[in-house]
């Protein structure tokens, strides 16, 4: 693939990785930052973290630090954590509650909405009302907030969301609370990070967790999403699918999968399959780790899937979901975080146990941190060549050539 980006000329052959400075080079970081990061609607947290007026936290992307404050019981806003005196960050603690947003410097003061409400010994003519914090783009989906950060008209938020209403209904996400929060953070471009999450090829000798607890033969047909697997192994795994998906329609739940091509506005991909065997949920053994989520009023065993875009993939068992979102930092440094939900009702201790419930994403996510981290060391080698994609790395040709586009 050739293409010309502001003047560069961009260079990828499709079945292989990019060259070493895509991983590297922190002039590239600077572009595709302003070219793919600020443009996807990026999923932030749980509306469950800010339940009343005041409550915020910070969110790092990039060398960007954003405010996520909730402003009245129906209003949640997002802020650049700029001062618009001399620039100082405003909020210092990473989460908490508050009245108003004081600059720890000179004191300007910003309500809830952002507007400036005090600047203390300003000169004559000085317009408060020009000053307010610089808000960026938040919507909510299903509890969950995405931010975007396009300097113009973001895209359409209902249209990036709309196609998964019928998957996540059931599971009334925006009445769940989290329970677990952990951090990986990651010694590695983003673009590393996020091509070990869009195959499967790996699981087997890498993920031994994972392997033991999903079926064998849907991983290779299905394990980072329809399009990551060979036409062979879909086939093969085709029948287990179906009869899976007449137990869930009996259930009344949702089936289907689907993915979309490097042509498309966020590469997105989801769908529902089983988990595999017997297996009720994503456990250890399969067996249930916490009350039914939302609507559901029986175990079908399958699991729904929903990659917002190569930045934040969504996971639903019947009784609890987990969402992890992959930050770009810098050239060599990503965020990644999860967190597990169960129903708001749910009694820890009682009702679910938080080591059972994060088992095995917990250990997944742990073992691809380290995964990542090893690739990023071997990419940085003057030796390092693009090498060749096995057919189980398809869904990372449509990620690159979706990214190069983008660029
Ligand atoms: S920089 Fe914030 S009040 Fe001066
Ligand atoms: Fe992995």
């Amino acid at each position: 693939m050739q293409l010309v980006s502001e003047g560069r000329e961009v260079s990828w052959s499709e079945g292989q990785s990019l060259s070493r400075s895509y991983y590297t080079s922190a002039s590239i970081f600077e572009l595709e930052f302003r070219k793919v990061v600020q443009n996807q609607w990026l999923l932030v947290d749980h509306i469950s973290r800010i339940p009343k007026p005041g409550d915020f936290f910070l969110f790092d992307v990039g060398r960007e630090n954003v405010i996520i404050i909730r402003q009245s019981d129906s209003e949640i806003g997002a802020f650049y954590n700029v001062c618009r005196h001399r620039g100082s960050r405003v909020c210092i603690t990473r989460e908490g509650s508050v009245k108003a947003l004081t600059c720890p410097y000179h004191a300007w003061s910003y309500r809830l909405d952002g507007s400036l409400r005090v600047a203390p010994m300003m000169r004559e003519g000085f317009e408060k009302q020009a000053h307010g914090l610089i808000p960026l783009h938040l919507r909510v989906f299903e509890g969950f907030l995405f931010i975007n950060m396009s300097k113009s008209t973001p895209s359409q938020f209902e249209t990036f969301v709309d196609r998964y209403r019928p998957w996540l209904e059931p599971a009334q996400l925006d009445k769940a609370k989290v329970v677990i929060r952990r951090n990986y953070p990651t010694t590695a471009n983003w673009k590393l990070v996020v091509e070990n999450f869009v195959e499967c090829y790996h699981c087997g000798p890498a993920h031994a967790t994972y392997s033991f607890v999903h079926d064998r033969l849907k991983l290779r047909a299905l394990g980072a999403g329809m399009r990551s697997g060979s036409d062979n192994d879909i086939k093969k795994y085709g029948p287990i699918l179906r009869a899976w998906e007449k137990t869930a329609i009996a259930c009344g739940y949702p089936v289907g999968n689907f993915a979309d091509g490097p042509d498309s506005e966020s590469l997105q991909g989801g769908g529902r399959a089983p988990i595999g065997g017997e297996r009720k949920t994503e456990t250890s053994k399969g067996e249930p780790a916490a009350p039914l989520l939302g609507s559901f009023k029986e175990y079908d065993g399958g699991r729904t899937v929903a990659h917002f875009n190569p930045f934040s993939c969504l996971f639903v068992n019947n009784d609890f979901a987990v969402s992890v979102r992959f930050t770009p930092r810098s050239e060599a440094a990503t965020d990644v975080e999860a967190i597990w939900l169960v129903r708001e009702d749910a009694v820890e201790g009682h009702d679910y146990d938080p080591e059972e419930l994060s088992f095995v994403w917990d250990t997944t996510l742990r073992e691809d941190c380290v995964l990542a981290e090893n690739n990023q060391l071997g990419v940085n080698s003057c030796v390092y060549e693009p090498g060749p994609h096995s057919y189980l790395e398809g869904r990372i040709s449509d990620f690159i050539a979706w990214y190069l586009r983008k660029l």
